[in-house]
């Protein structure tokens, strides 16, 4: 590669120049494929995943109604914005007895509307029904909607909202025989 002056002959160089510019695109490659695989390790709010929430004073809760609460999802990045706050239902049985509802519908996910008059959460997208206590009514959706853990602390709402209760889920699979929030 080196001519016998001690200069770089053409085909040296563009050796030279071609392993600079692999290597140049191996890096550009492998560098969001590295930090996916270390974020969650080097998230500061990692921890954050499985925290208790807020939803506020159980007297923003009436005994007896459902109504719709949000929180702000604790696994956030700064690029989220309003997309992290979430919405959920929030029944007040009696006393300190709650049920956090995910605002999903058990079938494909569409956001499922509360109807106080008639005692249904009902889905717009393919008529998925569900009574007061979340168990399914009628439709396509094979199973209740899923809930939230949740607890009263302090006068206020907490749920375990860092993960969304989902098919699969951990939470998901509990949530079929755990006891109402107290
Ligand atoms: S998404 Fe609700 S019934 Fe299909």
């Amino acid at each position: 590669m080196t001519t016998t002056d001690g200069t770089i002959s053409r085909r040296g160089l563009i050796v030279k120049l071609g392993v600079l510019l692999n290597s140049a695109a191996a890096l550009a490659f492998a560098i969001p494929i590295v930090r996916y695989l270390f974020e969650a390790f080097s998230r500061p709010d990692a921890k954050g995943y499985l925290s208790w929430i807020s939803l506020g004073p159980t007297s923003q809760f009436p005994e007896g109604e459902t109504r719709l609460a949000t929180y702000r999802n604790p696994y956030v990045t700064p690029t989220d914005g309003r997309t992290a706050d979430l919405p959920c239902w929030v029944r007040h049985i009696q006393a300190e007895q709650f049920q956090v509802f995910a605002i999903n519908c058990a079938h494909l996910g569409c956001p499922v509307r509360w109807f106080a008059q008639s005692g249904l959460f009902m889905c717009p997208c393919h008529g998925g029904v569900y009574y007061r206590d979340g168990s399914r009514a009628a439709g396509p959706p094979e199973r209740g909607l899923f809930t939230y853990d949740c607890k009263v602390e302090g006068g206020n709402l907490l749920i375990h909202a860092g993960e969304l209760p989902t098919p699969g889920s951990p939470a998901a699979a509990v949530s079929q025989r755990k006891p109402l929030c107290a």
